[in-house]
């Protein structure tokens, strides 16, 4: 068996080219959302961007993973790749998690856990995957350093990922600790809330500079409007985190806590005022939930509890985002996908971005499209430019008068499209 430990600074991923500096973190993502991904890793500032299935690597040292960890607020979890060896039985997966020097992160009263994915033909079950893994781990410092560390399953010290694919098995080390996918700010939720991670997605997908309005005719708990707000104010997520995975290690040293004390000081200056945002919607219980939310986001939300079909736009400039109901946990109905189809009308002049159910209707053609998945459900967010102010009319048609082309009939089926409009 042929065993590649690396310790905190060797990279196992290999660059694109095949020469140069190789990435040595991964960002995980929801499916879909890696493009948007790499797109605000390059905006953090990171080093050797690159996007893969599932998620993108980046970086070489260990700030860039501390400050994915600060600012990223598309990214789920922040890996390192630790060991990657060829794994065909339990005693090839001992002998590899037992390669790794593991005193550099444990030791002490330093809990563990770990966590397994995937199988092969003599590896069948996860559960012994990850036992084995761990006892490998509690052995060496046991024999080694005299230590023996337990294991919490809820809130460990170290947490690590062993993952199989055939006969490789790679373990990765988590350097966010629990997820990254809470921003802090929403503490209220309403029946149906969007993902922060994935509202934060969507804000990017649309193209928005961060400094127009925006409105969320259906606002709900308000993750979009807080994460477009946030995001343009420059307020990195991280900072209403106590810590993370990668404080509770044995290698965070003085240092290290110098480190991340400058980059948290740095993120705090360099916030900067918020945009204009309007939040409305049906339910008095989703706007109180915005309320709550925006306050702890420490934002503004202006509210109104009015249908999407009284919506008006706030000025030519801005963004309008929507997350209609699906039919699924809320009701929907043709009158309701008609109206989300007549505010995207209404809003021509500003950028526009949906997430929807891949067969959600709609006779606008989107300037772009991506498949993403929202929870379990196929999904797909859809930008529509801004369409030049001298070729639209500001007054927006009322809900009741449809033009010609928004009376169209509902889409029937993908199959049956008839070419679209261009929104
Ligand atoms: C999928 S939820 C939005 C969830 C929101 N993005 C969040 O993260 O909490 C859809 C919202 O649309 C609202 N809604 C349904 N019909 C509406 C209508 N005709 N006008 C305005 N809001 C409506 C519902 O009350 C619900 O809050």
């Amino acid at each position: 068996m042929q065993i590649e430990p690396f310790g905190l600074t060797r990279p196992i991923v290999a660059s694109r080219a095949g020469s140069g500096p190789s990435a040595r973190f991964f960002a995980t993502a929801a499916k879909g959302t890696e493009p948007l991904l790499g797109a605000e890793l390059r905006e953090i500032g990171v080093p050797l961007v690159r996007e893969s299935r599932g998620g993108v690597y980046f970086g070489q040292a260990t700030l860039d993973a501390y400050a994915a960890c600060l600012w990223s607020r598309i990214a789920i979890r922040i890996h390192e790749p630790l060991a990657s060896f060829e794994c065909r039985n339990g005693d090839d997966l001992y002998a590899g998690v037992r390669s790794v020097d593991w005193s550099q992160f444990l030791g002490g009263e330093r809990t563990l856990a770990v966590r397994a994915a995937g199988t092969n033909a003599q590896l069948t079950h996860t559960h012994f995957i990850a036992v084995r893994a761990k006892d490998a781990i509690v052995d060496q410092l046991r024999d080694g350093h005299g230590s023996r560390p337990s294991v919490d399953r809820d809130d460990p010290d170290l947490l690590l990922f062993v993952h199989l694919v055939r006969e490789r098995a790679t373990v990765h080390l988590d350097y966010s600790g629990s997820s990254l996918h809470a921003h802090g700010f929403r503490s209220r939720e309403g029946v149906a809330p969007l993902r922060e991670t994935l509202a934060a997605a969507l804000v990017r997908f649309s193209g928005w500079s961060g400094e127009s309005p925006v409105t969320d005719p259906m606002c709900g708990s308000g993750t979009l409007l807080l994460e477009a707000g946030l995001w343009a104010a420059r307020h990195a997520p991280g900072l209403s985190r106590e810590r993370f995975g990668f404080e509770r290690w044995a290698s965070f040293d003085a240092s290290s806590a110098r480190d991340l004390a400058r980059l948290r000081a740095e993120a705090r200056a360099s916030a900067r005022p918020a945009p204009l945002l309007f939040g409305s919607d049906t339910d008095p219980r989703a706007l109180e939930q915005t309320r709550g939310n925006a306050l702890k986001a420490g934002l503004k939300i202006t509210l109104s509890p009015l249908p999407i079909a009284r919506v008006e736009p706030h000025g030519a400039a801005g963004l309008l985002l929507i997350n209609p109901p699906y039919g699924q946990r809320l009701d929907r109905s043709a009158e309701v996908d008609r109206d989300v189809e007549r505010a995207l009308t209404r809003f021509a002049s500003q950028q526009r971005a949906v997430i929807v159910p891949v067969d959600y209707p709609s006779q606008l053609r989107p300037s772009r499209q991506l498949a993403v998945y929202n929870g379990p459900l196929e999904c797909e967010f859809r930008g529509y430019d801004a369409v030049q102010p001298r070729r639209i009319s500001f007054r927006a048609p009322a809900a009741s008068t449809p033009t010609p082309a928004e009376s169209a009939p509902a889409k029937p089926s993908p199959s049956k499209l008839p070419p679209r409009r261009p929104g």
